[in-house]
């Protein structure tokens, strides 16, 4: 028998109103007793007595058996989901970098207090990776997990690449639609794709990691030439996480631009929407695809987790207690298109091999091998003016 849910809902902004939309439609059993909002003045579409400036009305409800966190808030969110969970309410939660930064803390808070903490929306919006990544391949071995995890960026590069849109009036068009972070560099320079990775990759290998340990390279540095460079090659650019499993059970874990050519199942991602590209041992290649932002494909993703909660579920993390031997590593190395204005920036990244060069006044690059941790070392760099870098597949 499904269980009725009585919920708080934290934050109404973007997915908070999607969910509420979707909800109103459906004769779910479920009921939204409280919404925790941080701006009272704000006006808002539903009876005011339903709102509250005071997390503590629906933290220490008794009634309330689901918490539902949806702010962008990130300390404040750890602080009401741990305090959901200690409390014995089952959570919700689309808060990415919340997650990634408490991952291991939130699991045996879960553990410890009976208490199932979900967060399918946190990831690659409409997309059902996590439990997928959980449940579905237990047993596959997962070479790698890769994809557009963010689609903010993948819509400003969708307008540059085919509609000769520049990258500010993109950038606005994303952050009107309501798809960008609070602030738009967690988009564009790659942490809020890394957040999703960190957390995919725990369920994907069982490894948890830091997200400060995770290479992360933007397009916020993307110019003309680089677009101009990628559409004579028939390349489009997409800025990409990988999870890839080399050597003796280790995984790499980085995000960077890449140029995709159109064979390529991420070639066609375009705008807000994500994919996802599952590469198994037998299952070979698979492909998920769906909308990665917007107030209704995320707050689907949201409500499938809360139907789920009617049904005791939780993650296991089972690879994460069955410790199956992964550990990351950053001892690999990636092939790249790297423009710079500086000769000295080619003997700065030590690269290891270099294929191809040009050279014009206005325009510069090389093509070849370079480590990782080369990368990690100069990340700050690479995400400054007079280079951009992309990965570029063999
Ligand atoms: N800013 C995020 C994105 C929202 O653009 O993908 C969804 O997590």
């Amino acid at each position: 028998m499904s269980n009725k849910l009585t919920i708080g809902l934290f934050g109404f902004g973007v997915v908070g109103q999607g969910l509420h939309d979707i909800i109103r439609t459906k004769d779910l059993n479920l009921e939204i007793k409280k919404i925790a909002i941080k701006n009272p003045e704000k006006k808002r579409s539903l009876s005011p007595e339903l709102f509250t400036t005071d997390a503590s009305v629906i933290l220490n409800d008794p009634e309330i058996n689901t918490v539902v966190e949806l702010i962008n808030d990130t300390e404040a969110a750890f602080q009401i989901v741990s305090t959901a969970l200690k409390n014995g309410k089952n959570v919700v939660s689309a808060s990415k970098k919340m997650i990634a930064l408490h991952l291991e803390e939130l699991i045996h808070i879960q553990e410890e207090y009976g208490t199932s903490l979900l967060y399918e929306g946190a990831v690659c919006g409409s997309i059902p990776i996590i439990r997928n990544l959980e449940e579905y391949y237990d047993n596959e071995l997962l070479y790698s997990v890769r994809g557009i995890f963010n689609g903010s960026s993948n819509y400003i590069l969708s307008k540059i690449f085919n509609e000769n849109l520049d990258y500010g009036t993109a950038l606005k068009q994303a952050q009107d639609l309501g798809f960008a972070e609070t602030d738009p560099i967690s988009d564009v320079g790659g942490f809020d794709p890394k957040y999703k990775l960190v957390i995919a990759a725990s369920h994907a290998y069982g490894i948890i990691t830091r997200p400060e340990e995770v290479l992360n390279i933007g397009i916020q540095t993307l110019s003309s030439k680089d677009i101009q460079y990628a559409r004579e090659k028939n390349y489009k650019i997409k800025l990409v996480p990988t999870a890839l499993e080399f050597g003796e059970r280790q995984v790499v874990l980085y995000v960077i631009p890449k140029l995709i050519h159109s064979a390529d199942f991420l070639y066609n991602v375009e705008n807000e929407y994500n994919g996802v590209i599952v590469q198994a041992a037998f299952a070979d290649q698979q492909f998920f695809f769906g909308k990665g932002a917007g107030g209704h494909p995320t707050g689907s993703a949201v409500l499938s987790d809360i139907a789920a909660l009617r049904y005791g579920y939780k993650y296991e993390y089972k690879k994460y207690r069955t410790n199956r031997g992964f550990v990351q590593s950053n001892d690999y190395t990636l092939n790249v298109y790297l423009r710079y204005d500086d000769e000295s920036v080619i003997e700065r990244l030590g690269f290891k091999e270099i294929t191809e060069r040009f050279y014009a006044p206005d325009f510069k690059y090389v093509i070849g091998k370079i480590e990782l941790s080369n990368l990690i070392a100069n990340q700050e760099f690479l995400n400054n003016d007079g280079v951009f870098i992309a990965e570029i597949v063999q």
